[in-house]
C-alpha cells in the first residue's frame, strides 16, 4: 500500500516536472530576443578594449611607442598576439583589435 502510494507520487512528481518543462519551453519560446546588451567586439572601439582589459597594468602610450619601435611590424603583431593568447583577459578577437590598435595598423585610428 504505502509503495504503491510512493510509486503514484513519484508518477505525479513526474508528470509535474515535465509539464514544467513543456511551460517554460512554451514560454521561452514565445520571449522575444532579449536586447544585444553586450555590443559585438567590433563595434567597440579598440582603445575601450585596451582600456578594459590592460589599462589596469600598462599604459597605451608606452606601450604604442615600444611595439612601433620594432622593426617587423607585421612579425610584431604576430608574436604579440600570440603573447596575448595567455595574457590579460580579452578574448583572441579583441587580442587582434588591440594589437592593430596598439601597432597602428588598423583603418580608421591609424595616425
Ligand atoms: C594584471 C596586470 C596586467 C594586465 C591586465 C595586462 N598585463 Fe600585460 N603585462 C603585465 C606584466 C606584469 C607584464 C610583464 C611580465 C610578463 O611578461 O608577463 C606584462 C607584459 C606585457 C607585454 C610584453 C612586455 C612588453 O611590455 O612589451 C605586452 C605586449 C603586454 N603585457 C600587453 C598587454 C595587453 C595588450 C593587455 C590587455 C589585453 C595586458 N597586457 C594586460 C601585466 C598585465
Amino acid at each position: 500500500m504505502v509503495h504503491s502510494l510512493l510509486g503514484r507520487a513519484a508518477w505525479v512528481f513526474g508528470g509535474l516536472a515535465a509539464a514544467a518543462t513543456l511551460a517554460f519551453a512554451a514560454l521561452v519560446d514565445r520571449a522575444p530576443a532579449p536586447p544585444q546588451a553586450v555590443p559585438a567586439v567590433r563595434e567597440v572601439p579598440a582603445d575601450d578594449l585596451f582600456a578594459q582589459h590592460c589599462a589596469l597594468c600598462h599604459e597605451a602610450g608606452a606601450m604604442t611607442a615600444s611595439l612601433r619601435a620594432k622593426p617587423d611590424r607585421e612579425g610584431t603583431r604576430r608574436e604579440t598576439v600570440d603573447f596575448l593568447h595567455g595574457h590579460g583577459e580579452a578574448s583572441d578577437e579583441e587580442d587582434v583589435r588591440i594589437v592593430e590598435f596598439l601597432l597602428g595598423t588598423q583603418g580608421p585610428q591609424t595616425p
